[in-house]
């Protein structure tokens, strides 16, 4: 096609053997016609040099050195601020498989449209070849993806986030597999054409997966979870259809170590959808009257979730960095996190402050008198605009987190104790439950609803049923996953294992001026303490129609002043409204009954009568 291929050849580096990798750099350099290629190594000296180039053109600005050495900001275009659901595809061969929750095409006309877009869709630009490894180097759990990308701002983020570099070409050898991620802004520079600080294409963006080839194209957005395609769109969409074939789950959990008074370990993987506080959750301090408890972080995002021979679940946090929300973020909220972001942070889309460092909504109390926004814009507390945007966030390497457990590198993971599921409702849904059983833990995952947030592009304060808080990550049809939960639940308990209790929890229920009612934060540790008492088969509750929930007495109240009937609020069970929401649970079911797990629907049957009762 151009005299790109020969460039490629004469450009790759001794340390890299895999011949098939690179003919394949060699095809999509033919294809985008990038103006050079770097083979990353991930070194210091490699960001280092990469962030000053980003500096001097515009896209970084270098933070204060004495407020916060060796840290970045990034303005995003205000077009590319958060990931795109309604531009994420999935593209099985069959549309069943992708089923009714993810937007389809087929693989061969995606194909013809993405040709098209990235045909010269990398000239001017850098292609930089990103190889990474998703959970620790060399591990049999670890899978290996290599991106391709014209964007020096995914590299620098993909160095935090993942094990970027050298060495993963050594894992993979001179025929080691991974999957292939295409990824690029979708601004292609013509002859003498100035950059923009952000470029990307502000009218045409895709997210595309193909689940049978195992492959990642992502075009026109250099934001998170779009561009840096380790995250969702290999760990989660990719990884989950792995998982499905090969007998193991891929899921949007963090992952914490909790450790008794007494000296005994747990491990509970939670998932939430996005922004709702998983990242405080990862790592939650227990009140002082509580100090006894010890909670250290394996994930904040991601769990990869084996069955080891024995039969118990063990997990993996694939990831190695945090791409955290930072509105809401402060010392009282979350101390660990903000102890973690002092130095080596790439900030996007905060404010910036006039002695060079960064802000953003409840940071402080008080707000700056001056700051630039996050448009470039000047900035008073009264100007009636937020400084930052509700979904900016930082980049941190896991190692930075103070409570970082001593495990969440291991590659033999960690024997998961119990499973929380959490979603974001005003009302309906009770502090928390125990499910009365693995089928019935399933249906209450698969019928979590929430209001959504600002991660996700589009409508907010809306609830959305959003199952297992994988709707926008779940790499094939729903139902199915469903049945792969089910499935394993099976056949672990059949071999004799004894399965993770399984949690459901609401921190979210409002009083009727809107407020929340429960403290959360710290104080989750209270709920926490219970459900491992329930592990030990020790904790008291009152079984209701959905599972078991404590009663006042039951959960442990020193150094927090909140009384019965507060505890009623958050707790209470609504008929009227369970009765509402089991219709809706209905209306979910209708929309998945292609190939809905049978188990489920006769749950809701159960429980329907249950509460009729
Ligand atoms: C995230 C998300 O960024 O869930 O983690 O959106
Ligand atoms: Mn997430």
């Amino acid at each position: 096609m151009s005299a790109v291929p020969s460039m490629v050849t004469q450009t790759v580096p001794a340390f890299v053997k895999h011949k098939k990798l690179i003919a394949w750099v060699q095809e999509i350099a033919s294809l985008t016609q990038p103006k050079n290629i770097v083979w990353c190594d991930g070194s210091e000296a490699e960001y280092d040099r990469l962030s000053a180039e980003m500096v001097a053109a515009g896209t970084l600005r270098k933070l204060n050195p004495e407020k916060r050495p060796n840290s970045y900001l990034a303005w995003s275009d205000p077009s590319d601020v958060a990931r795109v659901e309604d531009r994420t595809y999935i593209c099985s061969e069959k549309e069943e498989d992708a089923g009714p929750t993810n937007n389809w095409k087929a693989p061969a006309e995606m194909r013809e449209t993405l040709n098209g877009l990235f045909a010269g869709s990398m000239k001017g630009r850098t292609l930089y070849v990103v190889p990474f490894s998703m959970g620790p180097l060399g591990s049999p759990i670890a899978h290996i993806g290599v991106e391709l990308s014209d964007s020096p701002y995914v590299v620098t983020n993909m160095r935090m986030m993942t094990r970027m570099g050298k060495a993963v070409y050594d894992v993979l050898g001179e025929n080691g597999e991974f999957v292939p991620c295409v990824h690029t802004v979708g601004a292609p520079l013509e002859a003498g054409q100035k950059d923009v600080a952000w470029p990307c294409n502000p009218t045409t963006k895709y997210i595309v997966h193909y689940p049978e080839t195992r492959e990642i194209w992502s075009y026109g957005s250099g934001y998170g979870g779009n561009a840096l395609l380790g995250k969702k769109c290999l760990a989660l969409r990719i990884a989950s259809t792995m998982g499905r074939d090969q007998g193991w789950l891929a899921e949007h959990m963090l992952i914490l170590g909790v450790t008794s008074p007494e000296g005994k370990k747990y491990h509970v993987a939670a998932a939430f959808p996005s922004a709702c506080g998983k990242t405080n959750f990862a790592m939650l301090i227990p009140p002082a009257s509580m100090d006894g408890w010890k909670v250290t972080t394996i994930g904040d995002d991601i769990a990869w979730i084996k069955p080891d021979a024995q039969g118990k679940l063990r997990a993996i946090n694939p990831e190695a960095g945090y791409f955290g929300v930072a509105p809401g973020t402060n010392t009282k909220t979350n101390s660990n996190c903000m102890a973690s972001l002092n130095a080596n942070v790439i900030f996007t889309n905060v404010a910036l402050t006039d002695d060079g460092d960064v802000w953003w909504e409840g940071l402080t109390k008080e707000a700056p008198a001056h700051l630039v926004d996050w448009t470039g814009q000047d900035w008073t507390p009264d100007c009636g605009r937020k400084a930052s945007h509700p979904n900016a966030r930082f980049t941190v390497a896991a190692e930075q987190n103070p409570v970082i457990d001593a495990n969440w590198d291991n590659p033999e993971g960690v024997a998961i104790d119990a499973f929380i599921f959490g979603g974001r409702r005003s009302t309906t849904v009770p502090l928390v439950t125990e499910a009365k059983n693995w089928v019935e833990g399933v249906y209450m995952a698969a019928t979590m609803g929430s209001e959504t947030t600002a991660a996700a592009f589009g409508q907010q304060g809306v609830v959305r049923r959003d199952p297992f808080a994988m709707l926008p990550f779940c790499g094939y049809n729903m139902s199915d996953y469903f049945a792969h939960w089910l499935e394993l639940g099976n056949k672990l308990e059949s071999s004799g294992a004894k399965l993770p209790s399984i949690f459901c929890v609401n921190w979210f229920r409002t009083d009727e001026n809107g407020k929340f009612i429960w403290p959360g934060f710290g104080d989750n540790m209270r709920v926490l303490k219970w459900m491992l008492e329930r592990v030990e088969g020790k904790g008291k509750g009152v079984e209701h129609v959905f599972g078991t929930s404590p009663s006042y007495e039951d959960l442990t109240w020193d150094g927090l002043d909140f009384t019965a009937d507060q505890f009623k609020a958050i707790t209470s069970i609504d008929k009227a409204a369970w009765e509402k929401e089991l219709e809706l649970h209905a209306e979910l079911f209708e929309k998945l009954k292609h190939n809905l797990p049978k188990a489920l629907e006769d749950t809701r049957a159960a429980i329907s009568k249950r509460l009729a009762a």
